[in-house]
C-alpha cells in the first residue's frame, strides 16, 4: 500500500489575525510518499529539496512525529510506515513549510487506513508537528492546509475552528525574500502585553476582515488588513518591508503584509495579472538590493 499526497503552502495571520486566521494557496506545497511496510515503526526513507536541513531521525522530524501521535491515538502504534518527503517549497519562509509537510503526512496515513478521522479531526495532530517545529502548536497554517480556503481559529482551548467564505476573484501575490527568519525567533520577539486601546484597534480590524469575507466586500477586506501589534516588530527582520508595501499599494494591491512569521510578504489583488505585476516589481527591487527572491501567484 502506497500513497502520494500534496499539501499546500498557507498564509497565516492574514495581517491582523495573529494565530487565529489563515488561508491556503494552490502552490507551492510539499509532497509526501508513504508506504506501509512489514517492519514495525516509522522510518524516514528520504528527504529531497531540503538541502540537508531537516532531520531524518523519525523522533525529530515533524512529519513522522505527528504520524506517530496519530498512530498512538488510533491504537496502531506499531504499524510499519516508510516516509519520503519531497520539499517543494522553501523552509523558514513564513509560508507554512513545516505545516505543509506535516499535513501531507497526516493526510497520507489517514488515507492509507481508510480515513478513520476527518480532516478537522487531524488538526490537533498537525499542531503537534508545529509545536516540534517552532515551540508552539499554532493552528493557523495547519488548519487551512487541511481544510482549504480561509480558516478562523476562534479558540485554542478548547479547539474551535471555523471555515470562512471568501469572495471569488481574489488573488494572492507572494514574494519570499531569501533571508532566513525562523518562526521560533519571530515569535519570541513579540511583546507579551498590549495596551487596551491597541487591542481595540486590532479586534476592530479582525472583525472587519471577517465581515468583509462574508459580505464579499473587497474594500472592507483591504482597509481591515492592518496590524498594529505584531507587524511593527517583525517588519524589522524583513528587507525594505515598508518600501515593498508602498510598491504593492501603488500598483493597485488591495492589501499587503507579512505572511506568517515572515520573511515572505503577500498582497491581495483583484486580478491575476496585477498579482504577477506586483511580484515582479517587488522581486526586481529586492534584486537591486542584492537579495534574491522567489515569487508565487495563486487564486484564493
Ligand atoms: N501565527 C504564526 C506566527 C504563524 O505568526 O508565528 C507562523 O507561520
Amino acid at each position: 500500500d502506497s500513497i502520494k499526497v500534496f499539501a499546500p503552502a498557507t498564509v497565516a495571520n492574514v495581517v491582523c489575525g495573529y494565530d487565529v486566521l489563515g488561508f491556503a494557496v494552490n502552490a507551492p506545497g510539499d509532497e509526501v510518499v508513504m508506504h506501509r511496510v512489514e517492519k514495525s515503526g516509522i522510518t524516514i526513507k528520504k528527504i529531497t529539496g531540503d538541502d540537508g536541513r531537516l532531520p531524518l531521525d523519525a523522533a525529530k522530524n515533524t512529519v513522522s512525529a505527528s504520524v506517530k501521535h496519530y498512530l498512538n491515538h488510533i491504537g496502531q502504534p506499531d504499524l510499519g510506515i516508510e516516509i519520503e518527503l519531497h520539499k517543494k517549497m522553501p523552509i523558514g519562509s513564513g509560508l507554512g513549510s513545516s505545516s505543509a509537510s506535516t499535513v501531507a503526512g497526516l493526510f497520507a496515513i489517514n488515507n492509507l487506513l481508510d480515513n478513520p478521522l476527518t480532516p478537522m479531526e487531524l488538526v490537533p495532530f498537525a499542531m503537534k508537528g508545529e509545536e516540534l517545529a517552532c515551540g508552539y502548536g499554532h493552528a493557523d497554517n495547519v488548519a487551512p492546509a487541511l481544510l482549504g480556503g480561509f480558516v478562523l481559529i476562534r479558540s485554542y482551548e478548547p479547539l474551535d475552528i471555523i471555515r470562512l467564505p471568501h469572495p471569488e476573484g481574489l488573488y494572492c501575490a507572494i514574494v519570499f525574500p531569501e533571508v532566513d527568519v525562523p518562526t521560533r525567533d519571530a515569535r519570541q520577539m513579540i511583546r507579551q502585553k498590549v495596551f487596551l486601546k491597541d487591542a481595540v484597534t486590532q479586534w476592530g480590524n479582525i472583525a472587519g476582515l471577517v465581515s468583509g469575507l462574508f459580505l464579499k466586500d473587497i474594500d472592507l477586506i483591504g482597509r481591515s488588513m492592518k496590524d498594529i501589534l505584531v507587524e511593527p516588530v517583525r517588519s524589522i527582520l524583513i528587507p525594505d518591508f515598508y518600501k515593498m508595501r508602498e510598491m504593492a499599494m501603488e500598483s493597485g494591491a488591495v492589501s499587503f503584509g507579512i505572511s506568517g512569521s515572515g520573511p515572505s510578504v503577500f498582497a491581495f489583488t483583484k486580478t491575476e495579472a496585477n498579482a504577477s505585476f506586483i511580484t515582479q516589481k517587488i522581486a526586481s527591487h529586492l534584486t537591486s538590493l542584492g537579495i534574491s527572491s522567489k515569487t508565487y501567484v495563486s487564486p484564493i
